[in-house]
């Protein structure tokens, strides 16, 4: 009666790797019981989260042909857009987001285009916007960037509108912070970038205010709901963007807190589902309003037999 913090499982977003290929569900050798799945495969996985009642769930598109330009990731029928098609055919009311990146896609491992060795801010907002309308046209719900380029809520609120769809949102993935919690993911992706590092565009974290500035800005560009990421290490950050805006704030748990837990819980050391509801009702309390982890559906469970929530 008397708890504070109450969440919900439509608050929960699971995170899903589509690879190119038939007949494809391999686990991700960094990610414990995280598969990566072909498209005609994404049926059994898609109705299990549908009948697990949480939010959404988040697509990355993994291709086997990557560029300097990462055309994969604006291609109509790349491997995302195909796998969006899919899910909508198969679950047309299974809330769809789509992350919008290039570093999945372009051979050097970058979030954009490449001028030597510095990522080029402007040309790849070009190419952001032809990402995100290539995944909303697939059916996409909602679209949200990643790739930490400056100008990038504007320029694909733009060419969503341009061509009508002005009611489609935006989450931006504001707050990011250049982190080794994302090691994982990027084995997963196969999106390690091939030389340097991604502090250019994603943040310091030492930074608290440029944090706030990056939240500010994408506000004013027309998000309509900012991120912070990791979220773990960052409950400070998720309640004072929660203070600051009226718009809903996400937390993504990323691969490396969840590989954290399951190898450690594999052990034998910690009580693996103890530590994930932990971790989430703390993303709760500190004052997220949405909920990224690859332990979505876990988690709604854990709401539905009322052990936490
Ligand atoms: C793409 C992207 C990354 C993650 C989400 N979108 C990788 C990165 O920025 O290096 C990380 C997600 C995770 O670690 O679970 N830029």
């Amino acid at each position: 009666m008397v708890r504070e913090t109450r969440m919900d499982k439509s608050s929960l977003i699971y995170p899903m790797f589509i690879v190119e290929g038939t007949n494809i569900k391999e686990e991700i050798p960094s990610m414990m019981g995280q598969y990566r799945y072909s498209v005609d495969r994404m049926e059994e996985k898609l109705e299990q989260l549908s009948k697990a009642g949480i939010g959404g769930v988040m697509l990355f598109g993994i291709p086997d042909h990557k560029d300097e330009l990462g055309s994969g990731a604006y291609a109509q029928d790349g491997i995302v857009q195909q796998g969006f098609r899919k899910a909508k055919e198969l679950f047309p009311d299974l809330y769809m987001i789509g992350d919008v990146c290039m570093c999945e896609y372009t051979s050097h491992g970058h979030c954009g285009v490449l001028c030597g060795h510095d990522v080029d801010n402007d040309k790849t907002l070009e190419l952001l916007q032809k990402t995100a309308l290539s995944q909303v046209q697939a059916g996409a719900d909602m679209v949200a960037p990643s790739d930490m380029m400056d100008g990038r809520v504007g320029a694909i609120r733009e060419i969503l509108d341009k061509n009508g769809y002005i009611n489609t949102p935006i989450m931006a993935y504001s707050a990011k912070f250049a982190s080794a919690f994302y090691g994982p993911f990027r084995d997963a992706a196969e999106s390690a970038p091939a030389f340097g590092d991604r502090k250019t565009y994603q943040m310091d974290y030492h930074n608290r205010r440029e944090a706030l500035k990056e939240v500010d800005q994408d506000v004013l560009e027309g998000a309509d709901i900012v991120m912070v990421k990791p979220a773990m290490a960052y409950g400070d950050l998720i309640r004072e963007v929660k203070d600051m805006t009226d718009i809903p704030v996400a937390a993504y748990s990323v691969s490396g807190e969840y590989s954290m837990v399951k190898t450690t819980a594999a052990a034998g050391f910690i009580d693996e589902t103890a530590i994930m509801c932990e971790m989430a009702v703390s993303a709760f309390r500190a004052g997220t309003d949405i909920y990224i982890t690859y332990f979505a559906e876990e988690l709604a469970k854990c709401m539905d037999e009322g052990r936490i929530g």
